[in-house]
């Protein structure tokens, strides 16, 4: 296939894009705004790739949108591109409503012009939190934050270009991803590198929220049997095979990184923090999909590429990250 993957230059996109240029052999343009999650580091195996090409520019812009769309020929576009971070949407929902909105209109009114298929990357947290049970594509939408909240404004836009127009897109909604090249400021990578530099271990609140946990490559793969199967119109849920509490995710982290658990500060609780997210994805299980990365062996893993990965890591915690970090934490990174 040749696809516009908007947002490739991030954590799940790139991985997907790695994916479907080494296991497709899929003809992949990314337009990507390279904000501070998106890095061209994240191409560093793929970049030379004949099959692969790269577009500055902001899914809000049309002309950017219309250049990416001549270059590439698209059959189908695929966007990741969002602000991602719920601790930022609260500090700053401004970028959030912006990108997720205007953003996923103008991807919406391209698709349409140019008759090309669309799948919108969206998340369990449109459902908001689920104490006991699981969510499925029919439970009501009741966000809690205003990055899930923008994030469900996107996908009822979506819903109504099928509606509206007759436009062939589906969405693909996943719970908490982790792996390689995740950004620090998400609870895995956070911990692991926190860990690693004899840093504290921010948990927020009790640590008994509970999160769903699917290896990015298993999202990406999920994604790729939406986009090759999915029926127009339908939303399929893309969930992890465990749930674990925050707590205990951390404690795993600790023993992986030979960390102590002494390092583990108790602090200010999110605001409106969701409790516990759960999803079932019989919907795409149906469609072929199983997750193959169980949490264990995937966060060990992680762990290990984290460990071995400081060419990717080290220009983020000696940048702008740092700034991020004092800001939301109140104290400085080691
Ligand atoms: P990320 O923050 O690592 O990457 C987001 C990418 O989007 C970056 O490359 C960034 O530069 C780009 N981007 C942001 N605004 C843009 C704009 N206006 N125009 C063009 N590009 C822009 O995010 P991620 O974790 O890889 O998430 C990707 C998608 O998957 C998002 O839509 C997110 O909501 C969804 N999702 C993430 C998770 C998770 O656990 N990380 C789970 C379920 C769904
Ligand atoms: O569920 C899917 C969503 O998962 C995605 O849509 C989002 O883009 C992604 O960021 C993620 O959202 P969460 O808020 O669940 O992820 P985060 O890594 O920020 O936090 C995971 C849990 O860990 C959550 O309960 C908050 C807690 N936490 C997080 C951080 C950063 C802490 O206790 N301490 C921390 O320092």
């Amino acid at each position: 296939m040749r696809l516009l993957v908007c947002g490739g230059a991030g954590f799940i996109g790139s991985t997907f894009t790695r994916l479907r240029l080494q296991d497709h052999g899929d003809e992949v343009t990314v337009l990507d705004k390279l904000t501070y999650a998106g890095r061209e580091e994240n191409f560093h195996d793929f970049a030379e790739n004949p099959a692969f090409r790269f577009v500055l520019g902001a899914i809000e812009d049309r002309e950017a949108v219309a250049a990416a769309i001549e270059l590439a020929a698209p059959e189908a576009i695929v966007n990741f591109a969002a602000e991602t971070h719920v601790d930022r949407s609260i500090a700053e929902p401004d970028a959030f409503v912006r990108t997720h909105a205007l953003g996923t209109y103008v991807l919406l009114e391209a698709a349409r012009e140019s008759d090309l298929r669309y799948l919108q990357v969206s998340t369990d947290e449109v459902y908001g939190s689920i104490e006991v049970g699981t969510f499925t594509e029919e439970s009501p939408l009741r966000p809690s934050s205003p990055y899930s909240a923008t994030k469900t404004g996107a996908d009822l836009l979506v819903e109504s270009y099928f509606h509206t127009y007759g436009l062939p897109s589906v969405i693909c909604r996943g719970s908490n991803n982790y792996g390689p090249y995740q950004y620090p400021e998400k609870l895995i990578p956070l911990m692991i590198l926190n860990a690693l530099h004899s840093d504290s271990l921010p948990v927020y609140g009790d640590g008994m929220q509970v999160r769903n946990w699917i290896h990015s490559t298993d999202f990406a793969r999920a994604i790729g049997y939406v986009l090759e199967h999915g029926v127009p119109g339908e939303v399929y849920n893309a969930g992890g095979p465990e749930e674990e509490a925050n707590i205990d995710v951390v404690r795993r982290i600790i023993e992986l990184t030979g960390a102590s658990e002494s390092q583990i500060e108790h602090v200010t609780d999110r605001p409106g923090h969701d409790r516990r997210y759960s999803l079932s994805s019989e919907k795409v299980r149906a469609l072929g999909w199983a997750p193959q990365v169980r949490f264990e062996e995937g966060l060990a893993a992680t762990v290990e590429w984290y460990r071995d990965s400081s060419w990717w890591w080290e220009p983020i915690r000696s940048g702008d990250y740092r700034r991020y970090y004092e800001r939301q934490y109140g104290r400085s990174l080691g």
